[in-house]
């Protein structure tokens, strides 16, 4: 499927949303058959994994990496191929900071920059998810947490991060999906806007977005008086966090990343089985940008799409002026300025 026909029926599907609920997640995680393509990046070791082979891998049974409570059974059989298969890197190891990693895109691309030799720090909501990552990535270099959705909790994580020296890499990675409105803009516009104001900048940033960006607005006044935004507004502002700070940090490469509709938790979130993209894939553009060794992957101000510039984005994404409308929001709302 292309990503415009993917953007197109997950952008239906995905309006169609309900909220995400333990009983909906055990739904999405029981019994589904795997969907994930067998495209190897170039930067793995080219061995099928039990997600190209839709087939479970051992390991992945049960309750490790946490199947049918925050991962799918793709995501684990995809963290038990990362394992077995993937090994350490030539050159430069990278000091790496991922939110939202204790599950889905951010958590494998966690498994996988560790198994290349690079010193990862994770990122939990709070202390319970922070022992699950621990328990499922031993070798991180630490764990750091607060909850997105208190922007106070994300005022002291910056300060966290900060303590733990410069980074290399910051992938903005953790969002929310089916919450009330007011928290989204929370958890998936503010906090990433404060911890890229607050946080020292690294020299590569990834921004996670979505093609539902496409039908996202700028939603200024919402932003100013912390009111309300769709997930859509919120997938674009992310994306305009990225174009605006690779404008205003020339030497620096910040770019947004679609990783398509994948089998995570929040793919699976209405209960839907399926899901047209590649799993690997999902989480393979933030792994190359981060490693920044092949091809392409120096790219600044960008949106990509499984490792290529998406050139069908909302018009608002590379627009200066609206980049700045937004910026100036944030600043009112949170009394904290990006420069
Ligand atoms: N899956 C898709 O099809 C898809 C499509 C387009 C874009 N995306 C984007 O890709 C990114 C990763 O999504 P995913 O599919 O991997 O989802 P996921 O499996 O639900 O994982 C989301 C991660 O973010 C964390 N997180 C969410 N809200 C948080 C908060 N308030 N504070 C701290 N951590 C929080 C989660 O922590 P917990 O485990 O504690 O909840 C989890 O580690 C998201 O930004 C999402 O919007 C996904």
């Amino acid at each position: 499927m292309t990503p415009d026909t993917t953007s197109l029926t997950r952008r239906g599907f995905l309006l169609a949303g309900a909220a995400l609920g333990a009983g909906v997640l055990a739904a999405c995680t029981s019994g589904v058959q795997s969907n994930q393509t067998t495209s190897t990046p170039s930067t793995a070791t080219p061995t099928p994994g039990p997600s190209g082979s839709g087939s479970a891998g051992p390991a992945a049974q049960g309750e490790m990496y946490g199947v049918g409570i925050y991962n799918t059974q793709q995501v684990a059989d995809e963290l038990v191929w990362i394992d077995q298969n993937i090994h350490r890197a030539e050159g430069k190891t990278k000091h790496v900071l991922i939110t939202g990693s204790t599950g889905g895109l951010g958590q494998l691309a966690a498994a996988y920059l560790m198994k290349r030799g690079h010193t990862v720090v994770a990122h939990a909501r709070n202390a319970q998810r922070a022992a699950d990552v621990r328990r499922d990535l031993p070798g991180l270099e630490s764990v750091v947490t607060g909850d997105l959705l208190d922007l106070d909790q994300t005022r002291a994580l910056a300060k966290q991060i900060n303590a733990l020296g410069t980074f290399d890499v910051i992938i903005h990675n953790a969002g929310e999906y089916g919450l009330p409105d007011s928290q989204l803009l929370r958890s998936n516009s503010l906090s990433p806007y404060l911890l890229t104001a607050l946080v020292t900048p690294p020299g590569q940033l990834s921004y996670l977005s979505s093609d539902l960006h496409m039908g996202g607005r700028l939603q200024l006044d919402e932003v100013r008086s912390g009111g309300g935004i769709s997930y859509g507004d919120s997938k674009l502002h992310m994306a305009m966090i990225a174009t605006a700070a690779a404008r205003l940090w020339p030497n620096r490469h910040v770019n947004a990343v679609a990783p398509g509709w994948v089998p995570t938790r929040m793919g699976f979130h209405d209960g839907n089985s399926t899901t047209p993209d590649s799993l690997r894939e999902g989480y393979m553009t933030q792994v190359w940008l981060a490693e920044g060794v092949e091809q392409g992957s120096d790219v600044t101000g960008e949106f990509l799409f499984h490792r290529r510039v998406e050139t069908r984005v909302n018009d608002l994404v590379h627009d200066t002026s609206a980049q700045d409308r937004l910026l100036a929001a944030y600043a009112e709302q949170t009394g904290v300025t990006l420069s």
